[in-house]
This record gives C-alpha cells, structure tokens and sequence, in this order.
C-alpha cells in the first residue's frame, strides 16, 4: 500500500467557496442560515450538493429517509467504504458551519482525491444525514438513528412537525424519499469534521479537537395545565398559573444542572403558551426541556430530581404537569483505534490538537454503536453555535479537512 505524504492537502479557497455558495440557500438578514430539514432550502441545497457529488464522479443514492450517499469506488469494493460526512440542516436561526463543515470537506475530500488521481483501496462515501438538528422533527439525529435501530423507519416517518406535517409528507414534497430502504449503505467506520460549538479550543489556542467522547442527552415534552382567568380580578392565591409553575420548574432545572457543574447542563428552550392573552392569567403551556451530561450515572440522577423537583411545584401550585421523556441517548465513548487515527492525522499535519468531549449530539455519535466511528473539531469564534454569529476561519476549516481527509486515508489505505 503507497504511503501518502502529509504535503497532500485540501485546496482550502474550493472549500471555503463551497461553504459560502450553500450558505445562500436559506440566507438570513443577520448572516446565518435558516435551512429546515426538508423545507424548500433544503431541497435546494441536497439538489446542490447531488449535481456536485456526481459531477466528481460519485454514484449517489438517496435512502427512505432522505439521506444521502455519494459513493467513490475502492480498488477493493468487497470492503465496506468508510463513511465521511455530516448535515447541511440548519437552526431556524443557525450558522453556516454547522453540519455543513463536514458535509463539504467531505466532498472537498473527494474532490482532492480526484485532482491528484489517488485510488483507495476501501470505497469512501460521503453522507448528508437527514434532520441532525431535530428542530422541525424531533428527535435530532433521526436519520441516523433509524439507520443504527433505535427507531424503526415507520416510526420516524410519522413524526409530525408543529403544523402537523409529518417527515413522510415533507420527503415526499421535496422529491427526497429515496429508494434505498434504511441501513443498506453499509460503512466499515465513519468519521465527522465538526465545528466545536463550544469555547474550549478557542481559549487554549488549539486547531484540532480529538473528540474521544460525546454528552449523553434527555428530551422531554412537558405541558402544564394551570386554569384561565381574569388578570385582574383573580386574587393571588387563588390562581392556578401555568406560566408562574413553569418559571420555577425552569429555576428549578436550572439549580439541579448546576449542582453537577460543569459535568451537566440543562435548557428549556421552547415554551408555548396555548391562547396567550395579556389580561388572561396563563392557563396552558407546553414546553421542552433538554438536559445532557457525558456520565450516564448523572444522566439518572437529572431525571430523577426534575421529575421530583416537577411533582412538588406541581402539586404545590394545584396545577398539572404532563412531562414525558420523548429521547434517552446515551454518552459517546468513540471507537480508540478511530480517535487514535485522527490524533496521528494531526500529529503528522504538525497542527496543535487536544482530546476534547462533544457538548453537542452528532450523527457519528449514533453511528458509532454499530461501527467505529470518530470526530474531528475544529474552533468557532467566541464558541458560539446555534446563532446566525456562528463563525470559523477558512484556516481552521481547511486545517479540519486536511485531518478528515489523512484519518480517511489511513483508514482506506491507497491503493496506487
Ligand atoms: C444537535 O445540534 C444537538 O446537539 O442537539
Ligand atoms: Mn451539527
Ligand atoms: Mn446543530
């Protein structure tokens, strides 16, 4: 097998034009992106990121579940490719790297390997994963679940958004329900170029994240039933106010997160009052609470304390609380051969590196509970993510491909 030397690099401008020229499809006023998965932007930028794939020479199918396979074939093409790739979903207020980083290197890799006429001995496939951010359908990483078994591909076609469409009528919409029924597109390890979305690389002044492990997740739906009435005549003892219980059951998710600081972290980040009315005191809400920690010991005692935190200020204040679990994925511990990769990939590109705990879900987390898997972080600015300001340098991003593109190498082997 032919040793590629560490002077093989990505060409850093295709990839930092690449990432601008998507970023249109669902531009907002503020610079970021609003791409909901399977909305009318994202058709258009899976239709983008399809033309792109095949005019490099990758055979692209798509499975039931709207993901995406560009496949470039191996010498030997009896092994399973290894599998790179991301998401090109965004935020309803997102940025431009989230997901789509990794989806673009990917191809960026692709590209490389082509202009310098490397054959692989294993195939590589490149993947657009459907609905990883989980904010039109939950729950995220769907696509990618289904495709481990956690959920059947019945099941997750009948999740509805919030106007009641469900993910079967939203693939069918934009032409996107593929053929090839979930989990055909078999991969021998997959490996995901990232933005950090956290501050730590920034402050130590590190390019490259090793990610060895990931946060384990909780959602759940709650709704709060409380009783209307008139803001003006109710007493305050009498009233039965579901917005006054849901700020303590905020306070008190919030206390319980901290306590296990910085090992935990909670968020309550939709809140819908049903009917709101200035002079009417708050009667429904339904709400979601989002809690992670990377210890599945404290994932346990989290939910223990809210539920027990949720029936005291519930029955305290005489209103009722509805409050399901609706997601439990577990703490990442990526494959170590994998993650051992990725570091030597950094190591022989000479970039500083650290080993680094994902704060967010990714598809690779799911992934790697069926095959090896790993990550590769680079910083964002100011660790911001999820917000229109989120931001990386082209340097940064090309440093991160260059990493995926060696760790898929070794992996891969070169053929010639
Ligand atoms: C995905 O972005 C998640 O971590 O929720
Ligand atoms: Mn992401
Ligand atoms: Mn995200």
């Amino acid at each position: 097998m032919t040793k590629i030397a560490s002077n093989l690099q990505i060409d850093s401008a295709r990839l930092w034009d690449t990432i601008h020229e998507t970023a249109k499809f669902g531009a907002t006023p503020k610079g970021g992106v609003r791409r909901l998965t399977l909305g009318p932007e994202d058709k258009q930028v899976r239709d983008w990121f399809r033309a792109r794939c095949e005019a490099a020479g990758l055979e692209v199918h798509v499975d039931a579940l709207g993901s995406m396979f560009g496949l470039r074939k191996g010498r030997d093409m009896s092994k399973a490719p290894i599998g790179l790739g991301s998401h090109l979903d965004t935020q309803p207020t997102g940025g431009k790297y989230d997901g789509v980083l990794g989806t673009l290197a990917a191809l960026e890799v692709v590209r490389t390997l082509n202009d310098a006429g490397i054959e692989t001995e294993t195939p590589i496939c490149i993947c657009n994963w459907t609905n990883e951010e989980g904010s039109r359908f939950a729950p995220a990483m769907m696509a990618s679940a289904a495709y481990v078994g956690d959920f059947t591909t019945d099941d997750i076609l009948s999740r509805k958004d919030a106007e009641g469409v469900t993910v079967a009528q939203a693939l069918d919409s934009i032409g996107y329900r593929g053929a090839t029924p979930v989990g055909t597109q078999k991969f021998s390890g997959f490996v995901e170029l990232h933005i950090e979305q956290g501050p730590i690389l920034e402050a130590e002044n590190k390019t490259i994240g090793v990610v060895d492990s990931g946060q384990g997740v909780l959602w759940y739906d709650g709704k709060i039933t409380g009783f209307e009435s008139h803001a003006g005549s109710t007493p305050m003892p009498l009233r039965r106010d579901a917005l006054a219980t849901l700020s303590e059951i905020v306070l008190a998710m919030e206390a319980i997160a901290r306590k296990h600081g910085p090992k935990a972290v909670g968020t309550v980040g939709e809140a819908v009052i049903a009917n709101p009315s200035r002079n009417v005191i708050p009667g429904e809400i339904a709400f979601t609470v989002d809690c992670r920690s990377a210890d599945a010991a404290i994932m346990d005692v989290l939910d223990k304390d809210l539920r027990a935190a949720i029936a005291e200020i519930a029955s305290r204040r005489k209103v009722e609380v509805q409050f399901d679990l609706i997601w439990r994925k577990p703490p990442t511990h990526f494959d170590p051969k994998l993650v051992d990769a990725v570091e030597n990939a950094a190591k022989m590109l000479g970039l500083s590196h650290r080993r680094i705990t994902s704060g967010a879900g990714h598809d690779a987390c799911n992934l790697n509970t069926v095959m090896p898997a790993a990550m590769v972080f680079v910083p964002c600015k100011d660790g911001i993510s999820h917000n229109e300001l989120e931001d990386a340098t082209q340097a940064d991003c090309a440093a991160g491909a260059n990493v995926l593109m060696h760790t898929v190498l070794a992996l891969a082997g070169v053929a010639s």
